[in-house]
């Protein structure tokens, strides 16, 4: 007995010496820092899943305001929280080669879901990027635009089915995202996924669609132990993502290589250059060093695993984020009636001149686009963008970052900083006016990220977004459910920036005046 309680005070003995002997790197450096707390450091409250990054890492960085860097722990580790723009200029764009990491970087080829542009770094990602980056030109956005303008007539049905059935209030982003997610199934893989059908909760998309973003304490719990612990968490053969959904999408897209005959079609969609990608078992492109000069090429392997990686990444980047968006827009303007009207009266305008919503919905809308830039700027998708260190690097102060660091850009605390956004939680998307956006400070505000890592996916999000907006607006207005409060708190456990309520708005059909 005396025996197993000995064992037991050395176990803790060692694990507090452990989770607490890097406690000094940052007072070694002469960096200011909250004091951590053992084993969780300063990240407590996000690891125990009780409150969401964003605001621990706006926490951080208010007990510091005037800190360019403040230092922090992750966990046991040592974690950079950036905060000033000049650094984050060099940290995003000039110097990105040395900061060209997401995070736990040497551990992302262990999960077939790790190995997609997102978690890849060096030259896998320099190499994918490139490759990559052709499908998202503006001319491919254009092409694919009568593609989601199909989707908007089910979104249409949708919406006139929700709103008779639902009177008392509709799940907005559950709505939305059945639109987005038929954009992406349609635009990228050439699929009808069908979600936008009634009774589409057995729909199999949609299943995988609430899997990978399955907000759920388990969850939760991976995704912190992966990042802090990531050795451990892959020798005890754990994953972030069920094996569920690279198997899924492994039969979709063998189904889809076979309908196509293993040939490109004329689509040149996603599946198009995956299947060409597939055909030459090697992509090339440039080493992720040329950033620092020189002009090397490389070869990656292209496996069945790989193009699945990056086919999972495409879908779920593809239709959670513009969805959340987008009902977070309608919340706003559910809340403000006379912005509401603005956009309203601006969609009218825009549709009075044509009969369909059209590609030019992304340029001719510039109140509504004001709008969700504003909403992006309260609800960053991503409340802190991460990035690693991949050798070590020199500030202009003289703090050398070393390679393995940690970097967080809270990207909510710049966002709701008062220094650069007066009444920062007020929704205004005037801010975004033409007048009033050219005093933005650079590095500020940057809801799809910066420098070459930027949002592969921005102009499709963008698309997508308006031609969902418009083609709600067309016919209703929001107005919030009875149930809906207006204060919301943040899921804590979610992937991406989501309220623990969900949003539930009424339709409100719009009476047509005759002109
Ligand atoms: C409102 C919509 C969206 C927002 C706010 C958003 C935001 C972001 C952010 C903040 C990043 C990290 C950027 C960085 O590290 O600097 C990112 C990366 C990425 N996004 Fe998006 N995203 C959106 C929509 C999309 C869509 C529609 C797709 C694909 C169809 C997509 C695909 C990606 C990919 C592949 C990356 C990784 C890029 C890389 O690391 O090179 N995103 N996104």
């Amino acid at each position: 007995m005396l025996y197993a309680a000995a064992l037991i005070v050395v176990a803790l003995a060692a694990l507090y010496w452990w989770s607490t002997s890097k406690f000094d790197y940052w007072s070694r450096r002469g960096v200011k820092f909250p004091r951590p707390a053992p084993l969780l450091g300063n990240y407590g409250a996000y690891l125990l899943q009780r409150r969401n990054l964003g605001e621990v890492t706006r926490a951080i960085c208010r007990q510091f305001p005037d800190e360019p860097l403040v230092g922090a722990f992750y966990g046991p580790h040592p974690v950079a929280v950036v905060q000033d723009p000049a650094l984050l200029k060099l940290i995003t764009t000039k110097d990105f080669y040395y900061f060209n990491g997401r995070e736990v970087s040497e551990h992302t080829h262990k999960e077939t879901l790790t190995r997609n542009l997102f978690f890849t770094y060096g030259d896998k990602w320099k190499v994918l990027r490139q490759n990559l980056t052709p499908l998202f030109s503006s001319a491919k956005m254009k092409n694919m635009f009568p593609l989601i303008e199909c989707c908007t007539h089910d979104l249409e049905k949708l919406l006139d089915e929700q709103s008779k059935t639902n009177k008392n209030g509709v799940d907005i982003r559950s709505v939305i995202s059945r639109f987005t997610m038929d954009c992406i199934g349609a635009c990228a893989f050439g699929i009808n996924t069908g979600v936008m059908q009634k009774d589409s909760e057995v729909n199999p998309f949609r299943q995988i669609g609430d899997k990978i973003f399955e907000v759920s304490i388990i969850r939760g719990f991976l995704t912190a132990f992966r990042s802090i612990w990531p050795s451990l968490f892959y020798a005890l053969r754990l994953s972030m993502f069920p094996p569920q959904i690279p198997a899924f999408f492994h039969s979709v897209l063998m189904t889809v290589f076979k309908e196509r005959s293993l040939t490109a079609s004329s689509r040149q969609d996603f599946v198009d250059m995956i299947l060409a990608l597939k055909k030459s078992n090697y992509i090339t492109g440039d080493s992720v060093n040329n950033m620092k000069g020189g002009n090397d090429k490389l070869q990656i392997k292209v496996d069945d695993e790989f193009l699945v990686a990056q086919c999972v990444l495409f879908f779920a980047a593809g239709f959670e984020t513009s969805s959340t968006t987008s009902s977070f827009t309608l919340f706003e303007l559910a809340k403000q009636p006379e912005l509401q009207q603005r956009v309203i009266d601006e969609v009218d305008s825009y549709l009075s001149t044509r009969s369909e919503v059209g590609y030019d919905c992304t340029t001719e809308l510039p109140f509504l686009e004001q709008c969700i830039e504003e909403t992006l700027r309260l609800y960053p998708v991503l409340p802190v963008v991460t990035r690693e260190v991949v050798e070590d690097y020199t500030l202009p102060s003289g703090l050398t970052l070393e390679k393995g660091l940690r970097v967080h850009i809270p990207m909510t605390h710049l966002h709701r900083n008062p220094k650069y956004f007066p009444d920062p939680d007020e929704y205004n998307p005037d801010r975004f006016s033409p007048e009033n956006k050219k005093n933005i400070v650079p590095f500020t505000y940057f809801p799809f990220g910066e420098g070459p890592r930027i949002c592969i996916g921005m102009r499709f999000a963008k698309m997508q977004m308006m031609a969902g907006l418009v083609t709600l607006f067309k016919s209703y207005r929001v107005e919030l459910a009875p149930d809906m409060p207006t204060e919301v708190t943040y899921s804590s456990t979610a992937m991406v920036t989501q309220f623990t309520t969900g949003i539930k708005l009424i339709l409100v059909p719009r009476v047509k005046t005759a002109n």
